[in-house]
């Protein structure tokens, strides 16, 4: 044992150039930062275990090419502990690659009623480069009487800036205000570098963006990836909000659960076509909108390709239980492939499984598998009626799908709408409208390659009695 810990510090001592300086225990954030203030370049600045209070002053940098690391007892032992009276940390080109490791950072923020209401923990300025790892934020809060928009309940990142989460946890962190408030754990700008890898986003809360609002950002999701679970949104947006210009990279899944929202996209939202990239899988379950969206509201088409596939099971909504489709205005990608499947989610109204709103022109689904969805109608997936809607449903298994009323495939009223199902099998789906419980057209709508028993214009179309698989068409199915 004894020898066990003499070869450990030897193999640390040989690891780290710098030098240590401890901080002497007296619980005052001030001696955490005049002993930062005492560190060169390479040095380690240690914080032993215990409670450190009073933020009247955050901890700030040492300026360009001075890169420390400040490190904890870890995150159950180490806490500071603002008890609301300001921010932990505050950082610009004053932190040039610095890191902060294994303590836990709590209760910061409060009111802030200025016009510049970002931050409630920590604060990442343009040109700061900051790393936290095996770092727990909790209890962040920002909030103010004032009237504007406040941004990031526990951690702000201002463009040009660049910020590294590893083994990361941010919880219960909010922004309310009377005005709009973004992102309860984690707000960007617009050109920042966003690294998650193995971090949870949970119990936070904001009128949009509930865990996570991103502008423009490169965001790279590594390793055990990021994990947005039980965050709010009063309106749009329940776990993680990603907007115009989002560049996704890394091989880390995208994993969103059980968060809500009132408004569109209860477990994540995409917005606007120049949002890309890559996700190696998104997996969400048991997120509930009000709006469209309960797992993911897919907005404006952002060509974001998911190698790994979408699985979107357990969620809810008003319309587009799993997944909802909108407003898209781009060329031909495909969304959803054969390693995704849109399962057991609930729509009060249209699309149990998906929804695609009358703006999604052009995109494609492809060998996707849509089972064991609810709806008023289109069980599985409604197709809203308008000139633009020309989406692309090929080898799509739609089956088990309830419909009280309507249907498992169901299509909008719009004579120069065209669907192409091609390969696509409907069949083996419930409701009371024995006529159209597969597929369900309402009134001049187009299919192209119909699915069998498809719709021609105005036709309905039987039940398909047939087992359903990816093979199959529904030999039974025939036009009334
Ligand atoms: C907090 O620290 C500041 C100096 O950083 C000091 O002026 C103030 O008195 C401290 N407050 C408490 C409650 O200790
Ligand atoms: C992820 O981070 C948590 C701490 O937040 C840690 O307990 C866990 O072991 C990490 N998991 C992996 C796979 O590294
Ligand atoms: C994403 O879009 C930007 C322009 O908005 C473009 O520069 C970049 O190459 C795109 N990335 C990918 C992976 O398509
Ligand atoms: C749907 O996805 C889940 C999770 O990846 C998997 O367990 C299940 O087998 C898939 N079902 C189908 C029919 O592909």
């Amino acid at each position: 044992m004894a020898i066990h810990l003499v070869l450990a510090l030897a193999f640390h001592a040989a690891l780290t150039s710098g030098a240590e300086l401890v901080v002497p225990v007296d619980g005052k954030v001030a001696s955490i930062i005049a002993t930062v203030a005492a560190a060169s370049s390479g040095d380690t600045v240690v914080v032993p275990a215990g409670r450190w209070t009073n933020c009247s002053e955050p901890i700030v940098g040492l300026g360009s090419g001075v890169a420390i690391t400040v490190t904890g007892a870890g995150a159950a032992d180490t806490i500071i502990d603002c008890e609301g009276t300001g921010r932990i940390l505050d950082g610009s080109t004053d932190f040039d690659g610095w890191v902060m490791e294994d303590m836990a950072m709590i209760n910061g923020g409060g009111a802030i009623d200025d016009a510049d209401a970002r931050a409630g923990c920590i604060r990442v300025r343009s040109g700061c480069h900051l790393t936290l790892r095996r770092v727990e934020l909790m209890g962040c809060t920002l909030g103010g009487a004032r009237t504007g928009t406040y941004k990031g309940g526990a951690i702000h990142v201002a463009n040009n800036a660049y910020l590294a989460l590893v083994d990361v946890v941010i919880r219960d962190s909010t922004v309310t205000t009377v005005g709009s408030g973004q992102g309860g754990a984690l707000a960007s700008a617009a050109d920042t570098v966003i690294s998650f890898d193995n971090v949870t986003i949970s119990g936070c809360g904001a009128h949009s963006g509930g865990g996570l609002w991103i502008a423009g950002s490169k965001v790279y999701i590594h390793g055990a990836g990021l994990l947005v679970e039980g965050n709010s949104a009063a309106d749009t947006a329940g776990g993680a909000y990603f907007r115009a210009g989002t560049e996704f990279f890394g091989a880390g899944p995208l994993i969103v659960r059980n968060n809500a929202a009132g408004g569109d996209g209860g477990g994540v939202l995409f917005r606007v076509a120049t949002t890309n990239g890559t996700i190696a899988s998104i997996v969400a379950t048991g997120n509930s909108a009000g709006g469209c969206g309960g797992g993911i509201n897919w907005g404006h088409d952002a060509p974001i390709t998911v190698t790994g596939g979408v699985v979107a099971s357990g969620n809810s909504a008003t319309d587009g239980g799993g997944v909802c489709f909108t407003q898209g205005r781009r060329e031909v990608t495909v969304f959803l492939d054969a390693s995704s499947n849109v399962t057991s989610n609930t729509a009060s109204r249209h699309g149990g499984g998906i929804y695609i709103a009358a703006s999604s022109t052009d995109m494609v689904l492809d060998g996707t598998y849509v089972s064991d969805n609810t709806a008023a109608d289109g069980s599985g997936i409604f197709i809203e009626g308008s000139s633009n809607v020309k989406p692309s449903l090929w080898g799509v298994i739609i089956t088990r799908n309830f419909s009280p009323t309507g249907g498992a495939l169901a299509l909008g009223d719009f004579p120069s709408a065209s669907v192409d199902t091609a390969g696509s099998s409907s069949c083996g789906n419930y409701g009371g409208n024995n006529e159209a419980v597969d597929v369900h057209c309402h009134g001049d709508s187009r299919f192209v390659n119909p699915v069998a028993g498809g719709c021609t214009q105005g036709s309905r179309c039987l039940r398909a009695d047939s087992a359903c698989d990816h093979a199959a068409t529904c030999a039974s199915a025939s036009q009334s």
